[in-house]
């Protein structure tokens, strides 16, 4: 019997390490989409597509194309995809992770690259073939009528694949990044084909307005006719386009960081800090995170204020990600130059301004944001950042929240946050020394602000008004072919 609920994503829930399938665990992934999406999985009988990441990921494919793994969530089935490994390379690494989330987070060095040429039309025919394999595998999951959430820009031409193969659908696609406007987003050649792709769906989301916005003017540059929340398909349906801006669960945050290993972790934070106050930021290691603009900024706070010396440290946990591309690779390399250049400059045997680590230690990172004394998200751009609405939930002292003006949480933290243009250092050295300045009472009263905003929409209802949404916008759409 096909499933009436069916989930496609690049990572899915777990990713499965060991060296057979007998011995494969699933690790269970980071982040708020099995939060949001995996309670209704479990309970309605649904199926999540992925692809398989790892070496035992495509073990387990292999031996079970459909398999059970049991979350907190609850039971969920899952199918892991296995492309051949040139054609998913060049489908994640490079057009996923080259040239879409550059383009989304306007990140192309536009002087020198990205280089539109042979290779990169070759790319783009295996990034259609694995969107085609997911389209193909929903079609093939899917029960008659049933809803299909597709979920970001690697699978932006599955939802036309699909609506070709099964019309019965109700299709949604979720963009988890930013949207550029059309001036940066015209850069792509292809970029007609990736709206069009996207079209095949009846409801488009995005995580807050201005990205939606972008995407509307983007379809109007290309011809399409738009109004303020809907786009006219090339084949004539109406595809409504919304934000839903994703909020924390403080129920299950809380229980997180209350966790045994987090206490280890604030004990040994606690110890290497000492009395200094404690700037904490938690990204992954990533060019759009902005991070050595955040360390510059540091370094100028202490050259302003001498006294601060010996008096405060700098937590910077960038924890490793998509290290094959090599502009990963080397703004890491210039994230350590930086560290150590800073502390050359300022430290001595006893003080280490700015401690970084690079692994992934969900824990550590809870521990470090529940005793900060002043929490950095300054992203170039950022779909939502949920490091900007989650610290604060978690942190026991009121600490001031500073926030780039281009992540999406910005428009729900915005009153309590102190703003920043994440291009302009002085002004993030301005708002770090007003953190540091800031009286009790403006400290509690802004915390409560973030908080209080951070909250709303928590993963499942963010979810629900999606599925409401489709489920009214694939009614608009019948009752527009019965007419
Ligand atoms: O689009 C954003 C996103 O999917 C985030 O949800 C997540 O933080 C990040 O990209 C993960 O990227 P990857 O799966 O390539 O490691």
């Amino acid at each position: 019997m096909g499933a009436s609920l069916v989930v496609a994503s690049n990572r899915g829930p777990v990713q499965f390490t060991g060296d057979s399938d007998e011995t494969a665990v699933p690790r269970r992934g980071g982040g708020g989409l099995v939060t949001a999406i995996g309670p209704a999985l479990a309970d309605g009988g649904g199926v999540w597509i992925a692809a398989s990441m790892s070496d035992a990921d495509r073990r387990v494919a292999a031996s079970r194309p459909m398999l059970t793994v049991v979350l907190p969530e609850g039971r969920i089935r899952l199918r892991l995809l296995s492309p051949a490994q040139e054609v998913y390379d060049a489908f994640y690494n490079e057009i996923g992770n080259r040239v879409l989330w550059p383009l989304n987070h306007c990140l192309f060095d536009l002087a020198r690259g990205p280089a539109f040429d042979g290779a990169f039309r070759a790319a783009w025919k295996h990034f259609r073939t694995v969107n085609e394999g997911y389209a193909a595998a929903c079609a093939d999951a899917a029960a008659t009528n049933a809803e299909v959430f597709v979920h970001d820009y690697h699978l932006a031409l599955a939802p036309s694949a699909l609506r070709r193969s099964r019309p019965d659908l109700k299709i949604a696609h979720y963009t988890h990044c930013p949207w550029p406007d059309p001036h940066y987003f015209a850069v792509l050649p292809t970029g007609r084909e990736l709206i069009e792709g996207m079209l095949g769906a009846d409801l488009l989301g995005f995580e807050v307005p201005r990205w939606a916005a972008n995407f509307l003017r983007c379809c109007a540059a290309l011809g399409h006719q738009v109004d303020s929340a809907a786009v006219l398909a090339p084949d004539g349906r109406r595809v409504q386009v919304r934000s839903y801006p994703l909020g924390v669960d403080a129920t299950q945050l809380r229980r997180a960081a209350a966790a045994p290993a987090v206490a280890a972790g604030r004990r040994r934070l606690s110890s290497m800090s000492g009395d200094a106050v404690v700037v904490v930021r938690v990204d992954r290691l990533e060019p759009s995170k902005n991070i050595l603009r955040g360390l510059r900024a540091f370094q100028e706070l202490l050259t302003r204020r001498p006294e601060l010396r010996g008096r405060i440290v700098h937590w910077v946990l960038a924890y490793e990600s998509r290290q094959q591309v090599p502009e990963y690779q080397r703004y890491a390399g210039d994230l350590h130059s930086a560290v150590a250049e800073i502390n050359a400059r300022f430290g001595d045997s006893r003080w280490t301004p700015v401690r970084l680590a690079t692994d992934d230690d969900y824990p550590r990172s809870l521990a470090a944001l529940s005793l900060a004394d002043m929490i950095v998200v300054n992203p170039l751009w950022d779909g939502q950042n949920m490091v900007a609405k989650e610290g604060p939930v978690i942190n026991e002292k009121d600490a001031p929240l500073l926030l780039s003006r281009n992540a999406g949480a910005a428009d729900d933290l915005a009153a309590g946050a102190l703003m920043v243009n994440p291009f302009d250092t002085a002004e993030l050295a301005d708002a770090m020394a007003a953190a540091l300045d800031m009286t009790a009472e403006e400290r509690a009263e802004r915390a409560a602000l973030v908080r209080e905003a951070a909250v709303r929409a928590p993963p499942r209802e963010w979810f629900g008004q999606q599925r409401r949404d489709l489920a009214e916008a694939a009614g608009l759409q019948a009752s527009t072919v019965h007419r």
